[in-house]
């Protein structure tokens, strides 16, 4: 990717992007570049002694690891191998990219010098006091690339539009950190060279929240035309809860001409009717995207998987892969392995011919690490705005019960053909009445097929009746829930559905009751992909910070999972001999600190196939 950003163009500055060519970019649009000198000395001389002190603060690098080592704890239980038995043991073994042992020191090491006389003694790794070896953490819902179109320039956390002038002053201090989101997009475009020497280039971003702006108004096009750096480039930028576009001039000029209005969607307007550059809700699909490069979604996977690493993910399920995206994850693991495990779901359409025998699943080689193997069908909407299914009326709207996003004779039709071509078929499902249904079209497909290896989902299953969830055990229809979804959706679900039918949203507890499998995913980026804020989510049912609509015990607290459930639902490759070894270490004992330090937990190191793709071992 990096040779295509070799260019002698003149007046392009180096594509090799250091501090001094970010610095310099900085000034060139500067409206008074002239302390430029003085300044780039102080941030010089800061460097060096930044550099010296982290020299003589550095750990001594990690030794290389070998090719067999044993990773153990002190303590002789803090590896958790979430098998039947809920084993805690001492020690795993890996040799290449499998584990091949378990148990204390005592017993791997005598297995190692009976199984490989000839070999050199095993190395011994401890892991840090008190810290823990839990499996490979698995998001078993999320949207890889959508993540990465928000979160490679985020602007979550922003206070204001634009900087007033002494923030500007400030902001120079730590360049990354900035609190205006203009400054942010322009920042992003200074240290990204690929963006910055094409004008051309489509920016994406997101996170943004006018309610948490002191003027609470929509952002419009002239903020971003008003930086020097950003005038005239190709801006879009998704707001936190995904239903607004803030754009630039550009995007609405490729867009245009804008319909009068558009049904369930409003085009912000100024006083004259001319669009702002704010689209809501339905008015965000009137946007005209050109089509992205292999760059701009080598981009997007770079940072999501940066990230992944980070919160020490191994795997991801993407829970809705258009054929573009699909063809990139293909393109990315025929070059090498891909960095992190992708389960993806192809989207079904209803309106393309039937491709479930056309095309064959995709099931991840020893070396490539992708599957695709299941279709994602939509049964209905969200319940934010009112587009989940129910059976009975909304509490707070009784003229609607929400919609069925497809005919339920579709699903009766396609879920067969595709189990029977051999997919695993995830449905998306929110209300009671759209799982209900999805359930009925799984009854009559599922007679006679081999359901523990199909594996069929309901994603999300938000809103059950009781008898629905005896049904999903029953049928070995896997439960694919999103714990943060319901502490994000608490303060206003009630208002929606009312006092009785609320017991029947995000009741976890009663799903697992009645005999369900779960699977527990994040849905990033509609949530943070942080697992840790899931797992609090689903033990506590309180807010990050401890609240909830019903008191500092958590909403609905008997609905809780427990943490042994909660560290369950998050693994699809345990750590067993003859497994592959993708583990992770957490800084502290999830399962036993209290909850109020669950959030506290960092990451020590994230490992795929026996080596670490994030922190050492
Ligand atoms: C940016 O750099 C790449 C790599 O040299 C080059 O192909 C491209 O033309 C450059 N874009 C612009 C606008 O200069
Ligand atoms: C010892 O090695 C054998 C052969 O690989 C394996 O079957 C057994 O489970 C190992 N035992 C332990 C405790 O690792
Ligand atoms: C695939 O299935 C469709 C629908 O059942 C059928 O019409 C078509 O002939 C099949 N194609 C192949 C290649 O099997
Ligand atoms: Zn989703």
């Amino acid at each position: 990717m990096t040779s295509s950003l070799d260019s002698d163009k003149p007046g392009v500055p180096s594509p090799i992007a250091g501090k001094k060519d970010y610095k310099q970019r900085q000034e060139d649009h500067d409206l008074k570049p002239t302390k430029g000198r003085g300044w780039f000395k102080f941030q010089l001389l800061f460097g060096v002694v930044g550099l010296f002190a982290a020299f003589l603060l550095a750990r001594k690098p990690a030794a290389p690891l070998p090719e067999a080592y044993a990773l153990c704890s002190k303590e002789n239980d803090k590896i958790y191998l979430v098998d039947d038995k809920n084993t805690q043991t001492q020690c795993i073994v890996v040799e290449g990219a499998y584990i091949v042992g378990t148990g204390s020191l005592d017993t791997v090491r005598g297995n190692w010098s009976k199984l490989r006389p000839s070999q050199v003694a095993l190395e011994v790794r401890f892991i840090k006091p008190g810290a823990i070896i839990i499996p490979g953490i698995t998001d078993s819902h999320a949207h890889i690339l959508e993540y990465g179109a928000t979160q490679q320039l985020p602007l979550e956390g922003s206070k204001t539009i634009q900087g007033i002038h002494f923030a500007r002053r400030l902001r120079r201090l730590s360049l990354s950190s900035s609190t205006d989101a203009v400054a942010r997009v322009r920042e992003y475009i200074l240290s990204t060279p690929e963006i910055y020497n094409d004008t051309t280039k489509l920016i994406t971003g997101g996170g943004w929240d006018h309610t948490v702006w002191p003027s609470s108004t929509w952002p419009t096009a002239a903020d971003l035309e008003a930086d020097s750096v950003i005038r005239g480039r190709h801006v879009v930028l998704q707001s936190k809860d995904c239903h607004a576009l803030w754009v630039s001039s550009k995007a609405l000029e490729i867009s245009a001409p804008f319909p009068d209005s558009v049904e369930g969607g409003v085009i912000v307007r100024d006083g004259n009717g001319a669009p702002t550059g704010t689209l809501l809700d339905n008015a965000q699909d009137l946007l005209k995207q050109p089509e992205l490069t292999e760059s701009d979604l080598l981009r997007r996977f770079k940072v999501a998987v940066r990230d992944a690493h980070k919160y020490g993910l191994t795997s991801i399920h993407d829970a809705g892969l258009n054929p573009k995206s699909l063809a990139f994850f293909k393109r990315q693991a025929e070059t090498g392995p891909l960095p992190i495990r992708v389960y993806g779901m192809s989207f079904f359409d209803e309106n393309e011919p039937y491709w479930g025998n056309t095309s064959r699943p995709i099931i991840g080689g020893e070396s490539d690490r992708l599957s695709a193997r299941s279709v994602k069908i939509f049964a209905d909407g969200a319940l934010r705005t009112g587009g989940a299914a129910l059976y009975e009326p909304y509490a707070d709207n009784p003229t609607t019960n929400g919609f069925m996003r497809l005919d339920p004779e579709i699903l009766f039709k396609f879920i067969p053909m595709f189990l029977r071509d051999e997919w695993q078929v995830n449905v998306h499902a929110i209300g009671d009445r759209a799982n209900g249904i999805v359930l009925d079209a799984f009854e009559a497909s599922l007679k006679g097929a081999n359901v523990k290896a199909l594996r069929p989902r309901l994603e999300h299953a938000q809103m059950m009746t009781k008898a629905d969830m005896a049904r999903l055990g029953k049928l070995g229809v896997i439960a694919s829930i999103q714990p943060a979804h319901a502490i994000s959706d608490m303060w206003y679900a009630e208002d929606r559905l009312g006092p009785d039918r609320i017991k029947s949203l995000y009741a976890f507890r009663s799903v697992v009751d009645s005999g369900a499998k779960i699977t527990l995913g994040s849905d990033f980026p509609v949530e943070s992909m942080n697992p840790l804020a899931g797992f609090y989510a689903a033990v506590t049912r309180q807010s990050l910070d401890g609240r909830s609509p019903h008191g500092p015990d958590g909403w609905f607290p008997e609905q809780c999972l427990t943490r042994q459930e909660a560290l369950r639902g998050r693994n699809d490759n345990r750590p067993c001999i003859g497994k592959r070894a993708d583990f992770t270490i957490l800084s502290q004992d999830l399962m036993s600190v209290p909850f109020a330090d669950i959030l506290a937990t960092e990451v020590h190191a994230t490992v795929i196939d026996g080596r670490p793709v994030y922190g050492n071992i």
